[in-house]
Order: structure tokens, then C-alpha cells, then sequence
């Protein structure tokens, strides 16, 4: 061993002790002839080192020398600092090491960034030069709480007989909704393994053969448009139950959260965490995900809107859009015309909304350019349902429901982070049920499975399959956590008839599910257990336990993005020869290559 303790370790207990210690010089401060004092830095924490010309002779020559990130190995006597030189904001504050003896291990280049104080330099120095960013305390601090959730997670499952089972990264495709990542086979030409955008249907599979309480912490790989909140790849904390209905994977998944919540942050969770179905949230909050840390609601005026002057709110009206709007609680002041005509009204454009309109309350009644539009009547009527108080600031947006509840939860996020009216550090987990099982892709002039094909439809639904499919439910849910979805699952179809039925709907033919999912359709033909799951987000739990908003700041080594690793410049070309083994051949680039 190079060290005898760490630089998080030594105490007002180990003075006069002769200790060795190893790590990174974090700062160094001359202090005239005699006197340098270095912190030494590792994992654990910081250490006052101290030399002095009275121990060591030669501090000139070595300690002088001693550069930021040079790695060294340092022996003397742990002294107290004495009263007045008690760092309270160090573990080790009330001590220092005073050199006898100084080995330089390794000399560091000048790093392009400081790993404590300074300026945080762009993401893109920070991701090239990964090493030197992972030293710094908050990405550590992540990467530990990334371990510690892990092993809860692993500990609590342990505990309740579920097997971890690892299943197959060169697969077949999977089909949950993005496009696959492919590789090449070399044994067979021309044929590729998709890497799996999760282990669905291995982990149905499992059920089928007996396997009836399994989780993975699973890798997944899934090449989509990439946001703070997603990666190319990323980890799922991955879980499958046979015998089981829908509640019991809920109750299973609220002791989950509630244990990790307490090992981890040691944050205690009311169970069972609250349960909404998705009409109610998408109706009040116009997403299947909102932070229900705030209120805030959105409100439908538009039988009211119908009796105003308002050209814009009628012709909406009458080809069966809505109007609907939310009231920023005493924030009439705190926004500006051009914050409101151009920043918030440019906002609410990126998700489809034509214009927002707006009124302040004032002496109880509405102050709007558009108010004209009104009648004393009607704005009585406006404020009443709105709840307005005067001071308060309502927005509204006229539109197609659809784009009415994207512009509307997207400005309510937006607000509420803006009025501060939640606490950052708080939690709120929130189940989401009763998805639809299908949402019509105009496109393609087809239903598409909202979740995956493999979730069952709500029993009480199953005449609408013929009738009226987008209304069918799906037996599936969402576990939501300060407005992100951080897990998603469902119970799955074990009958290869209803299966069946399900794909007719889809419009995927006998013959191509027959050629992707065989093997699937064909176990549940030999015996399948009724069976249920669901897949959490991995890196979206520890950001959110981390209190960070991106995703990348809890994965040791992520992707930017554009998919790409800039710490060893991947995806990046390979030989020729190993293009010639795989008969593969490079034809047309886009011009931007
Ligand atoms: P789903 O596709 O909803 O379900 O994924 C489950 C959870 O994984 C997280 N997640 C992601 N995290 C980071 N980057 C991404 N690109 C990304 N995509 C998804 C989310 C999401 O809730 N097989 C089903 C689960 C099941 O039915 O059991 C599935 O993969 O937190
Ligand atoms: P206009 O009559 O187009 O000048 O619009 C008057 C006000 O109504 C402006 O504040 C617009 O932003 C707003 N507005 C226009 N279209 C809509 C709409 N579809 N929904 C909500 N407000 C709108």
C-alpha cells in the first residue's frame, strides 16, 4: 500500500501519529520563505499538508515544484491546527500534516479546467477530459449516491426472492418504439443483432419458463432524438412478476421507491404513493407526467370564451378546438408586456400554440388588450372559474385540445420554476394509470401501441377493440416523479389469441409478427403464467435524487447530444479490412461528414 489513510480520514484523535498518505495536489498556497501549504485531494475528501523548512529542508526543490493534479505520496506527523485554525467546512479541519518526507508518483500537465472553484468550463472540455472532470466533488458525489441506489435496489429485491438474471445485449430487436442500434454479424454476412432497446420480451420469456420474480439492472440502447433527459444508452432497473395483477406490481414498486428513498437520502415516503388515471391528469394538467409539486391546474373556459366578442376564442370554438388557460397566482406584476407578447408567447409557439392570451385581475375585474372582448358579464364569469383573485395573471390558449394541453403544461412548468412555487429539494412520486393502448399515427394512417404491443387492454374494454379502438385502455402505468416519467410498465397479454388481436390492430400482419416476435408468440403457446412488469429509469432516479437536471451529470461516461463520446472519439471509422470482413461496404455520406 502506498498510503496509510485516506485524505478524507485524519482526526484530532491521530494526532502525533506518523501517517503516509496519496492524492492529487487541489491547491497550493505559498506562504512566504519557510512555509507551503498544499490540500491533498482524493475520493474521501482534503487534507492540509503542510512543509516547513524546519522538517524538511529541501521544500524549494520539491514542494515549490508541486503543480495542481500532480499525484503524490506524502509521509509526516498529524499535528493540530490549534483553536484559531479549525476549518469547520473540512472533515479533517482541525488537523494538518506536517512533511517529512514527499514522493512525486506522477506529474500532471495543466489541466485545461480547475476541478474545485473556477469557472465550470462548456460541456464539451468537461466530457473530452472526463478524468479531470469526474474529480470534481459533485460528479463524485453522483456517481457514489449512483452506486448506493444500485446496491439498495439489488438489496431490496434480494429480499423479496426475485433472481437477477442478465439477458442477451446481441438480440433481436425489440419493439419499443426508437430506432435500433445494429451489429453486424461477421459469422453471418449480411445479417445484423440489434442491441436491446430493453429486455421485454426476454423478460417475458423468463416468465413463461418459470423464472416468476426477476429484475436486471439492464443496460439499454435506443438511437432517438436525445434530450437532457435521455441517453442513447442507459439503464433500466428492469422487473417482472408472474401470478400478479396490476396492484401488486404497484405495491411491489411503492416499497421500492420508499426504500431507496430512506437508504439513500434518507427521505421517508408515504406509501401507497397516490394513483391517477390518465384522463384525470391529461384533463387537469394537460400531461401524463406533471409535477404535482405545484397546482396550478388547467382550467377550460370555453363555453365562456363562446359568448365573447373575441374572434380568435370563437373560431376555435366552433371547430372543436378548447380554450383553456391557468392562473399564475399573484404574478400580474412580475411579467412584463414583452416578457408576455414575445419571450412567453414565442414559448408556448415551440409546442403549436398560435398566441396566448392573458388578463391581469385588477379591482376584480380583467385588464387585457382583449378585455373589450368581454362583457362585464362574461369577465365575472372568467375570473370566477379561474379562481382570480386580484393580482393574478391568466393565461389561456385557444387550439386543438391536443396543442391547448402541450402549450399550457409546458407554460405551467415553466412558470412555476419562474414564480418559485415549489421546494427544488422535495419529492413528488405520483403513479399514473390507465394509458390508452393505442394512439392513431396520422402519418401512416395506423394505430400505434402507446407503451409496446405486449400490454394487455383493460379488460371492461375489450368491445371497443372493434368499435372505437383509441378509446381502449391499456392495463398499464407510469411512475412519475417531479414531473419526469421515471418508470413504465404494464400488465402483458399471455394468450396468443388476444396477442394477436392486438398486432391486427396495430396493423402488424400474421406473417411479420410471426417473423419478429415467433419465438415470443410461440412460448405463450406452451403454458404462460399471467405476468406483469415494469422498467425504471436508472439514470433518471439518480438525477433526480442528485437534484440535477442533466442526465449526463450521473453517468461516468455519457454521450453528448449527438450520440458521441468525446473522450475517445466514438463512433469513429474502423479498417478497411474489418469492413471487408463484415461485407460491409461505406457508400454515400452526408455532406456534413
Ligand atoms: P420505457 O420505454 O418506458 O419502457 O422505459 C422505461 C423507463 O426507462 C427510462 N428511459 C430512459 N432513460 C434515459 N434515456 C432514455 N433514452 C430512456 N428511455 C427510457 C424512463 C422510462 O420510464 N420494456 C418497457 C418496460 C416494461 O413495460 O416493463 C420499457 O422499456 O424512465
Ligand atoms: P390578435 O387578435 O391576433 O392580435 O391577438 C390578440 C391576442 O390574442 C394576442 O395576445 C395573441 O397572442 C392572442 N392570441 C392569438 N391567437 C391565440 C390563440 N390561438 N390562443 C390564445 N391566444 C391567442
Amino acid at each position: 500500500m502506498h498510503r496509510t489513510h485516506h485524505c478524507g480520514e485524519l482526526r484530532r484523535s491521530h494526532v502525533g501519529q506518523t501517517v503516509t498518505l496519496g492524492g492529487w495536489v487541489n491547491s497550493y498556497r505559498d506562504h512566504g520563505e519557510n512555509l507551503v501549504f498544499v490540500d491533498l485531494r482524493d475520493r474521501y475528501g482534503k487534507t492540509q499538508i503542510v512543509f516547513n523548512t524546519e522538517d524538511n529542508s529541501d521544500i524549494d526543490g520539491l514542494a515549490r515544484k508541486l503543480r495542481r493534479e500532480d499525484v503524490v505520496k506524502v509521509t509526516g506527523e498529524v499535528r493540530y491546527r490549534g483553536d484559531s485554525l479549525v476549518n469547520p467546512k473540512l472533515t479533517t479541519g482541525e488537523i494538518e500534516l506536517r512533511v517529512h518526507e514527499l514522493v512525486v508518483l506522477s506529474r500532471s500537465k495543466t489541466p485545461p479546467f480547475e476541478v474545485e472553484g473556477g469557472d465550470l468550463p462548456n460541456e464539451e472540455l468537461r466530457l473530452k477530459y472526463r478524468f479531470i472532470d469526474l474529480r470534481r466533488p459533485e460528479l463524485q458525489k453522483s456517481i457514489i449516491l449512483r452506486h448506493h441506489l444500485t446496491q439498495a435496489v439489488r438489496e431490496y429485491f434480494n429480499g423479496l426472492q426475485f433472481l437477477e438474471i442478465e439477458t442477451p445485449m446481441l438480440g433481436r430487436s425489440t419493439p419499443e418504439g426508437a430506432r435500433d442500434y445494429l451489429v453486424p454479424s461477421r459469422v453471418h454476412p449480411g445479417s445484423f443483432y440489434a442491441l436491446p432497446q430493453s429486455p421485454q420480451i426476454y423478460k417475458q420469456i423468463l416468465m413463461v419458463a418459470g423464472f416468476d420474480r426477476y429484475y436486471q439492472i439492464a443496460r439499454c440502447f435506443r438511437d432517438e432524438d436525445l434530450r437532457a433527459d435521455r441517453q442513447p444508452e442507459f439503464t433500466q432497473i428492469d422487473v417482472e412478476m408472474a401470478f400478479v395483477e396490476r396492484n401488486d406490481i404497484l405495491a411491489m414498486i411503492d416499497g421500492l421507491v420508499a426504500f431507496v428513498m430512506k437508504a439513500v437520502r434518507g427521505v421517508e415516503i408515504k406509501t401507497p404513493l397516490p394513483r391517477y388515471t390518465y384522463a384525470d391528469m391529461m384533463e387537469r394538467f394537460g400531461s401524463d407526467k406533471p409535477d404535482l409539486r405545484f397546482g396550478m391546474e388547467l382550467i377550460d373556459i370555453g363555453e365562456i370564451a363562446q359568448k365573447s366578442d373575441f374572434g380568435v376564442f370563437r373560431t376555435v370554438m366552433s371547430s372543436g378546438g378548447r380554450v383553456r388557460g391557468i392562473n399564475a397566482k399573484g404574478a400580474a406584476d412580475k411579467y412584463s408586456r414583452r416578457l408576455l407578447d414575445v419571450d412567453l408567447k414565442n414559448f408556448v409557439s415551440d409546442f403549436g400554440a398560435k398566441g396566448l392570451a392573458y388578463m391581469k385581475v385588477a379591482d376584480g375585474k380583467l385588464e387585457s388588450t382583449i378585455a373589450k372582448f368581454f362583457s362585464e358579464e362574461l369577465q365575472q364569469q372568467i375570473i370566477s372559474r379561474m379562481n382570480g383573485e386580484n393580482g393574478d395573471l391568466l393565461l389561456f390558449v385557444a387550439d386543438q385540445p391536443k396543442v391547448t394541453s402541450s402549450a399550457l403544461s409546458a407554460l405551467r412548468n415553466r412558470l412555476a420554476r419562474e414564480l418559485k412555487l415549489f421546494d427544488p429539494s422535495e419529492f413528488s412520486c405520483q403513479w399514473v394509470v390507465d394509458f390508452p393502448l393505442v394512439t392513431w399515427n396520422a402519418d401512416e394512417q395506423r394505430f400505434d401501441a402507446e407503451h409496446h404491443p405486449f400490454c394487455q387492454p383493460n379488460p371492461e374494454d375489450v368491445e371497443l377493440m372493434n368499435t372505437d379502438p383509441g378509446k381502449v385502455r391499456a392495463d398499464s402505468y407510469d411512475l412519475v416523479v417531479n414531473g419526469y416519467e421515471a418508470a413504465s410498465g404494464s400488465v402483458r397479454i399471455h394468450d396468443s389469441a388476444v396477442q394477436q388481436q392486438v398486432f391486427d390492430l396495430l396493423k402488424i400482419h400474421p406473417e411479420e409478427a410471426e417473423r419478429r416476435f415467433g419465438f415470443l408468440l410461440e412460448a405463450l403457446r406452451y403454458g404462460a403464467p399471467p405476468h406483469a412488469g415494469i422498467a425504471l429509469g436508472l439514470d433518471r432516479w439518480v438525477m433526480l435524487l442528485a437534484g440535477d437536471e442533466n442526465i449526463r451529470d450521473v453517468i461516468a461516461f455519457p454521450k453528448t447530444q449527438k450520440a458521441s463520446d468525446l473522450l475517445t472519439g466514438a463512433p469513429s471509422d474502423v479498417d478497411a479490412r474489418q469492413l471487408k470482413d463484415l461485407h460491409i461496404e461505406v457508400t454515400e455520406l452526408p455532406d456534413d461528414k
